[in-house]
Order: structure tokens, then sequence, then C-alpha cells
């Protein structure tokens, strides 16, 4: 009997598919080559902060393996590939002697992307800020952590602007600025008040625009620069009109940190009603840097809150059943629609005009069945599920031009260690091994077609 052929569900032409990663989670090789230490590293050392007190010492070991690595990438289909520098590597002290070790390593990556044709999409800052910034200034809460990120963006755009024609400059902001210094969980974790996490954010925007800065005066042609921002995505309860607006307002006061500064380029009536007493003194100038045209919006969408018209058409924010669907990241309630209303709320209110998924995925504790395969179907059902809610978006009109899963293989989970693999490859961490789950194969059938299987 012939099987019956299905209507395809094609993305556009030339959408940009990828797969993530980002160096402290992967490459291990913490103190190898004159590399400084990370506030990271220096924070997992501390018993009790990591489950497992597990570190970022070898990691998946990425430093000596990146060759058989971008080979795997290139047997999937994988054509981009999403990663980040190490600060650390580069400038050991933060802001001190370039580390000449450090810029020769990533010329080496990327000579073996370049081998396998894989284009490199890079994060300047994905958290491992150099520990001697956070012990001499107080990291993100001073002002000379801003300067020693400007130094460091234009050192690494000098020397991959060559190579490089994409830049995301900071990756998700509120890791290291309200779940740092607010809840005071992650490093250098101590927990301050509302004024310490604005400074936090206020720097962090600033150093964004350094980013920016940087590429236009070293990208050379056809440099492109955006930042990745996890913004709080609200979900509609409806898909009708009041609780549409409802959603709309939801996203800003959600969001007041991080885009409205960045989009409106000052601190708007929503960031002051939020931000109240606590609202940060701005120096004359900052606002320039922070809202330096850039050329795309970089979303990690993971999750979602729901939201209804609740009283004057005001926002209420509902709380998540017991029972709702949830990865074994407890974080990570399962809300496929924040796919599609992440980027068109980012469409609508603040009029982004292009933007990519910079991550989307599930951390579960994935486990290889008797014939070592890992059969995970619960990931592919959520990326796919994701995936159905992005097509939708692009298909009303929302400029979503691309998508990058998290992650191209398991790797250090900040706080949860080396649980809750959120991987297309398994990574057996007693041999290095990386073994392509299910859901490693699926996607790079979707990649291959360009839709979605
Ligand atoms: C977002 C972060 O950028 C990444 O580092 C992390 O591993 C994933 N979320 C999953 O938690």
């Amino acid at each position: 009997m012939k099987a019956p052929t299905i209507p395809s569900c094609s993305f556009p032409r030339g959408f940009k598919w990828g797969v993530a990663a980002a160096a402290p989670q992967i490459e291990g090789a913490a103190r190898k080559d004159g590399k400084g230490e990370s506030v990271w590293d220096h924070f997992a050392r501390q018993p009790g902060r990591i489950t497992g007190n597990a570190n970022l010492d070898v990691a998946c070991d990425h430093y000596h393996r990146f060759a058989s690595d971008f080979a795997l990438m290139r047997d999937l289909g994988v054509r981009r590939y999403r990663l980040s520098l190490a600060w650390p590597r580069i400038l050991p002290n933060g802001d001190g002697a370039v580390n000449q070790a450090g810029i020769d390593f990533y010329h080496r990556l990327l000579d073996a992307m370049e081998a396998a044709e894989i284009e490199p999409w890079i994060t300047m800052f994905h958290w491992d800020l150099p520990q001697a910034l956070e012990s001499r200034y107080g990291g993100w809460r001073s002002r000379r952590t801003v300067d020693a990120f400007a130094r460091y963006a234009d050192v690494i755009v000098q020397a991959y602007g060559r190579r490089v024609k994409h830049w995301i400059t900071l990756n998700e902001m509120s890791s290291f600025t309200v779940l740092a210094h607010g809840v005071g969980e992650r490093p250098p974790g101590i927990k301050s008040g509302e004024e310490v996490v604005n400074l936090t954010y206020h720097h962090a925007l600033m150093a964004h625009g350094h980013g920016v800065r940087a590429v236009r005066e070293y990208g050379g042609r056809g440099a492109r620069v955006g930042l990745t921002d996890d913004a709080a995505i609200p979900v509609p309860i409806m898909e009708s009109p009041p609780h549409i607006a409802a959603a709309q307002k939801a996203f800003r006061e959600l969001n007041y940190r991080s885009l409205d500064p960045l989009f409106h380029g000052r601190f708007t009536s929503v960031y002051r009603r939020l931000a109240g007493p606590n609202a940060v003194r701005a120096q004359r100038g900052d606002f320039n840097l922070i809202s330096m045209p850039t050329d795309f919006l970089g979303l990690n969408v993971y999750t979602g809150v729901y939201v209804r018209a609740g009283r004057g058409g005001r926002p209420e924010y509902l709380d998540f059943p017991a029972s709702f669907p949830t990865a074994d990241a407890s974080w990570l309630r399962l809300v496929p629609q924040a796919m599609y209303w992440g980027p068109r709320l980012a469409q609508s209110v603040y009029g982004a005009d292009e933007i990519y998924i910079t991550e989307n995925g599930a951390g579960y504790d994935d486990v290889p069945n008797a014939d070592g395969e890992i059969v995970d179907l619960h990931r592919r059902q959520y990326i796919r599920q994701c995936l159905g809610e992005l097509h939708r978006c692009i298909q009303h009109g929302v400029p979503v031009k691309g998508y990058f899963c998290w992650s191209f293989m398991d790797n250090f989970e900040w706080l949860d260690g080396y649980t809750k693999r959120f991987g297309l490859c398994y990574t057996d961490y007693a041999t290095q091994r990386r073994i392509p789950k299910l859901s490693a194969n699926w996607y790079a059938e979707i990649m291959r077609t360009n839709s979605l299987v």
C-alpha cells in the first residue's frame, strides 16, 4: 500500500536553522593555556552551590574535541552554530593583558568550523564574567565592568571580524542581574535589593551598546549584531482582543528593565512606575549607547506565563496548577504557544523587525535504553509543538528569520550541574562519547527539508 502524502508545512525559503551552545557549558579546560577564572568557575567551587557539586572544569571537553564535534554537526546537516567566546580565555583578568593563546584557540576552532562549512553566530558574553572583575570592582554593579566589556568587545571583533559576520552581544541578561543580585542564586550569589538589580541591568545594557559599537567599528562588511533576550512571554488565555491587549500590557510590565530601555532609549513611564524610587540615575550619554540601532533581536523561548484581561483590562497573571505539564527542569512549564506570542509581541509592542529564535529546547533526565538509544519522544514532542507555533507566527506576518535549537549536546546546566540534559546529542560524561538522540535525527530532517516533519 502506498503511504499517503500530506501537504508540507514549509518554512520560508532561506529560513536559517541552527544549533546553539555556550563556552562555559561545554569547553572545560578551565585552567588551560592561560585562561582566567570565571565567576561561574569560582561559584561552582563553593560546596553546595551546584547539584552534585559539579563544576565546569571538564564539561564536554569541547576544548579538545571541537573537531569531532563539528564533524558530528556536519553529519547531522547543521549549517549554523551559535557559540560563545569565553571572556576569561581572552582577557584572563577581565581588562588587563590579552592572552594570545586564547585568541589562537578560537582561530583554530573557527578554522574547523569553516572546514565543516558551519557558519558561526558568536555570543560575546554568555555569563562567564572574569572573576577578577567581580573581585576588584563588584562585577556588574560597577561601570568599570562596562568599560572592561567595551575593551573585550573591541579585542574580539578586531580579532575575528574578518571571519565572523553574526554577532550577539549578551545572552539573557536576567541571569547575571536579577537572578544573580536579586534572587542571589547565581554568581556572585549575593542577595541585594531592587536598586542594585536595576543598576546591574543598566550596566548590562550599556555593555550591549558597546558590543554593537564594536561591531560597527571593526566588524567589516556585512557584519550584523543583536542582543539575545529571554523576555518573559505572556500568553493570552484566549486569542481574542481583550486578552491580547492584556498580554501586550503584560509584555511591557514583565520586560520593563530590559526591552523598554533598549527600544525606547530612555526610562519610560512604565519603567518609572515599576521601578519607583529604585530607578537608576542614568548619566548623560548612557541611552545613546543602550539604544544603538541593532540588526535583529534574538529571543530565547522556553516557556510562558498565562494572562487574561482583569479589571479595567489590566493583565491578570495566572498561577500554574501543580499538575501543569512540565519538563524535568522544573522551571520549564511546557507552553508551546510562547513561541507564537514571544516574537509576535516583540514585533507589535516594540517594533522588532527581524527576529531569531536563538534558543529553544527542553531539559530532561534522559537515559539510554538497553540498546544504547535515547528515545526522547518528550523533547521531540515539545520542540515540534513549538515549531508548529513558530510556523503559525511566521504565517501571520511576524518577521522570524531563523531558529537555533538548544542545545547541540548535553552540557553543564548551571545550577543543575550535569542533570537536566538539553542536548539533541547525549553526552556520556564518563567517556565523552556523543550519541545523537532520536530528536537529533528528527531535527536533522527538519533542517534538511526546511519543513515540519
Ligand atoms: C538559557 C541559557 O542561555 C542556556 O545557557 C541554558 O542552558 C538554557 N537556557 C537552558 O536552561
